[in-house]
């Protein structure tokens, strides 16, 4: 019923007010928004649905971090407008663009989000890995994409500005 495409410039504003309509007034002040600021997100990973009406169901947005100096994609923000959550679009959007993630070379993802949610892509805690405040560390989590590919890495989180 959804399909997923590689969201392009046009895309820009439906996927704004989707986040919008789906997140607390003021969420462009949360702190994992800094990160963002000036750094260009990985256009490969950030993924659009639309029903087969063309209408925008759900999105998914990466931007590169740096946790003392080993890169690392932050996922988010992910939203799927109200009247589809709980028909898998959001796991669809998550599941679809990790396996991406891997095959083009990514070895670890994080996020700062709900435990129970994001378990079942095989996220946990990551202990050691300091978002900017105010952020529940409980809520900090990371999947690695490749083999031990998180094993040591702690400090804080950093933009990965580009070079130049
Ligand atoms: C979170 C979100 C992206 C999930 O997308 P979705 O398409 O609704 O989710 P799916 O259909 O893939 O999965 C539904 C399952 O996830 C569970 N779930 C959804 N949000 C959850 C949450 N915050 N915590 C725990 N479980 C959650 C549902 O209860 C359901 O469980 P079930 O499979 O046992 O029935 C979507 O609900 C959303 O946009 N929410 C508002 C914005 C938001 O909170 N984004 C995430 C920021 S961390």
């Amino acid at each position: 019923m959804f399909e997923l495409r590689e969201e392009t410039p046009d895309d820009w504003w439906e996927v704004e007010a989707l986040y919008d309509l789906c997140f607390a007034p003021g969420r462009e002040a949360l702190s994992s928004y800094r990160l963002r600021d000036e750094v260009p997100k990985v256009a490969a990973l950030c993924l659009v649905a639309r029903d087969a009406s063309g209408v925008i169901g759900g999105a998914i947005r990466y931007w590169p971090v740096r946790i003392s100096g080993h890169r690392a994609l932050l996922l988010g923000p992910v939203a799927v407008h109200p009247t589809h959550q709980g028909e898998g679009v959001g796991a669809l959007l998550i599941a679809q663009s990790l396996n991406k993630a891997q095959d083009i070379g990514w070895d670890r993802v994080m996020l700062v989000g709900d435990p129970p949610y994001y378990s079942r892509f095989g996220f946990s805690h990551l202990p050691g890995v300091v978002m900017p405040p105010p952020t529940n560390p409980d809520r900090v989590l990371g999947l690695e994409l490749s083999d031990g590919a998180w094993d040591g890495i702690t400090g804080a989180v950093e933009r990965d500005l580009p070079a130049g």
